[in-house]
Formats: structure tokens, sequence, C-alpha cells
């Protein structure tokens, strides 16, 4: 599988391109507006044609690419199941799969960021955790339908169960890390480790966090695929 992490500097958001390498046909997984050409050129120069823009959720920090990615490519939008997007192409619930070639995506429901969310497991080994699971952190809880005891059962019950060598791709991250693993993040995942449930509730309502910049923007556009 060809594999490629992509990075947005503005809102520290992770795009992942995905292809199998013998048909040419690839995945995005969270694309963001700005970042569109970038997405594009690169496709060109690897031959690659994009067939699915995956979203692990409704963003409140940036605008998809989705709808430029889809004017441009005809690719397929594709989002979680339960998400307000009427305009998506498929929605994915929990357990579906999406066959690429030799790529085998799983969404794994993650809900407690927003309450739509999905993990994408892809080929048993690596996991695209979006806002679920960051390196060392994890995806707020305080607006967008989120929970934060949700969040805390996702984590711990569908994502910390798989086997430690499963290797994990944020949506964002803040600090300069790139990947981790499971058992890495079981073990020094400081939100997670060592905290019970009731602690996590108690620690995610206390974070106090400013509301991301674009919110007010984002969500609606999200909701309409990123048409802006
Ligand atoms: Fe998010």
């Amino acid at each position: 599988m060809l594999f490629r992490q992509l990075f947005d500097l503005e809102s520290s958001t992770y795009t992942y391109l995905l292809a199998d390498e013998s048909t040419k046909e690839a995945i995005l997984i969270d694309p963001v507006l700005e970042q569109v050409e970038r997405d594009l050129k690169l496709l060109r120069e690897l031959g690659l044609s994009l067939r699915f823009c995956l979203e692990t959720h409704v963003h409140a920090d940036h605008i998809t690419g989705t709808a430029k990615l889809r004017k441009a490519t005809g690719c397929l939008g594709i989002v979680p199941a339960q998400a307000q997007v009427a305009c998506a192409d498929k929605h994915i619930k929990d357990g579906d799969t999406l066959q690429l070639g030799t790529i085998n995506i799983q969404a794994i429901a993650t809900p407690g960021h927003t309450d739509s969310h999905m993990t994408y497991y892809v080929n048993r080994d690596r996991l695209f955790t979006g806002d679920a699971l960051f390196i060392r952190g994890c995806g707020r809880t305080d607006f967008q339908s989120g929970d934060a005891g949700v969040l805390f059962d996702s984590v711990t019950q569908r994502l910390f169960t798989l086997p430690d060598e499963t290797l994990v791709y944020p949506g964002h991250d803040y600090r300069g890390h790139t990947v981790s693993t499971i058992g890495e993040e079981k073990q020094s995942n400081p939100r997670f480790s060592g905290r019970s449930r009731e602690e996590f509730i108690e620690f995610m309502g206390n974070l106090n966090l400013p509301n991301p910049k674009k919110i007010m923007e984002a969500v609606p556009a999200n909701e309409s695929c990123g048409a802006t």
C-alpha cells in the first residue's frame, strides 16, 4: 500500500493518502479545503485516481476538502452514519468495510468527541483515529454532542482492545508527533493511563478550552461536504 501522511499547519490537521499500488486507486482521509491543490498535485505526480474521500467526523476546526476534490476528480464523499451530512455519497456505519484493491478499511464507531465519530482500521495494522485518540491526548468533548464518558468507553473498549503493535495515526497533532501504537498509548497516554472513567470525565469537564476559531463556519460548511 502506498501511504502518505500530510499536514495542514494552520489547523494542525493530518490528512492521509492511501493507495493501491497496482490499481493506482486512492483514498484521502480527512482532506482540508486549503490543501486541495497540494493533494491534487500529489495525486497527479503519483499517477493516482482518487476514489474516496473519507471523513472521521464533522470537523469544527477546519473545512473539509471533500466537495472541491469531488468536483475535481469525481470521487465519492463518505461520512459516518448519523452525521448530519445530506450531501454525502455514502454513509458508513460501525462494522462496515470498504475495499479498494488490496486496501481493506473497517469502520469502528468511536463516538465521544462528536456523536458520530468513526475510527478507520486499515489492513488490520493501522488505525486512523481522527479526534478520538491523539498521541498522548484525545479530542475535546465539550461541543458537537461530545460526551467524555462515551469517549472513554470508545477508546478503552474499542481501540485499546486491539493488538498493542497496531499503529495509531491521529487526526491532529500539536506537539510534533506523527505516529504511535496502541501499546504505547495504553501505557503512556496521560488522559487514559491510570485514570478511571469518572476521573476522565472530571478532567475533560475542567479543560476550559476556547472554541475553535472556525467553529461557526466550519460545522455548517462540513455539513454541506465543505461547499463554501
Ligand atoms: Fe474534530
